[in-house]
């Protein structure tokens, strides 16, 4: 039986994610109407606004130090030309030039990302899950991050880089300071 959300560790949380950005691109693929290709790709964009801020907000930090540094120094930048492309899309209507171009090169490179991070052996959660994070902790925290994203993205936030020009970079560069499990007396 599946696990549910609720119960996934942040490997399998993050994958799940995955799956799901990836059934919207390919609903897209099919899609014929403008009206039904809008919504397919808003929806994707909004998902990966939210993935892109619990992985960045919770699980790179923890991983900053920990694993390889070009490796979570990349994925920055991916997030970063990813969500250069999302805020176009989602400003945009169907039938403008280069709509579907812009979607389908989001969802390539998308799945050039996911791909980095899913990797056997070298990807960025293998090396996570070597390096002994606490995924279920993680989880928690990216669980309650989730919600609070989705509000703010559903309300019309648009995506924030950290690495692009006139970013604060140290935001990239962060470390994950986990508060203790039991409050000190
Ligand atoms: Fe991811
Ligand atoms: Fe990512």
């Amino acid at each position: 039986m599946a696990q549910s959300y609720e119960e996934m560790d942040a490997v399998a949380m993050l994958k799940a994610d995955h799956r799901k950005v990836e059934d919207i691109f390919e609903a897209f693929e099919k899609a014929t109407s403008p009206a039904k290709k809008q919504a397919l790709a808003q929806q994707a964009c909004l998902e990966l606004k939210v993935h892109t801020t619990i992985e960045e907000d919770i699980f790179y930090p923890a991983c900053r130090g920990k694993i390889e540094e070009e490796l979570l120094d990349e994925a920055y930048i991916e997030h970063d030309s990813a969500k250069m492309l999302i805020n176009e899309i989602e400003a945009m209507s169907p039938d403008e030039d280069f709509y579907d171009a812009k979607v389908k090169v989001l969802s390539e490179a998308i799945e050039h990302h996911v791909e980095e991070e899913e990797k056997r052996a070298e990807g960025m959660f293998a090396q996570a899950r070597a390096a002994g994070l606490d995924m279920d902790a993680l989880a928690d925290a990216m669980r309650t991050r989730k919600a609070t994203a989705m509000e703010e993205f559903q309300a019309g936030k648009p995506a924030k880089t950290r690495t692009m020009e006139g970013d604060d970079v140290e935001s990239a560069k962060a470390t994950r300071t986990e508060e203790p499990a039991i409050a000190p007396n």
